[in-house]
């Protein structure tokens, strides 16, 4: 992996159950690759990757990233 994705962290924390930590691919095609289904309470610490491009998270939740918390509610 390059080295300088090497901050490129987030955390995703469900305030509900059934939140879905959704992985899309990098590269040409952009396609989901992944779904994480996250209870209340659970905590996903992930990166992105030479896979992993963006994410999209569905549901009540606080997303903490090195830009600042994003409440999916607000
Ligand atoms: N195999 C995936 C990857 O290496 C795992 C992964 C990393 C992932 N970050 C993610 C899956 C974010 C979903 C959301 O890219």
């Amino acid at each position: 992996m390059d080295s300088n994705m090497q901050g490129d962290f987030f955390v995703v924390k469900a305030k509900d159950n059934g939140v879905h930590v959704i992985g899309l691919t990098r590269g040409h095609d952009t396609k989901f690759h992944h779904t994480e289904k996250l209870d209340k309470g659970e905590v996903m610490l992930a990166q992105f990757t030479e896979h992993t491009s963006a994410i999209k998270v569905r549901g009540k939740a606080v997303i903490y990233t090195p830009f600042g918390e994003i409440d999916t509610e607000a």
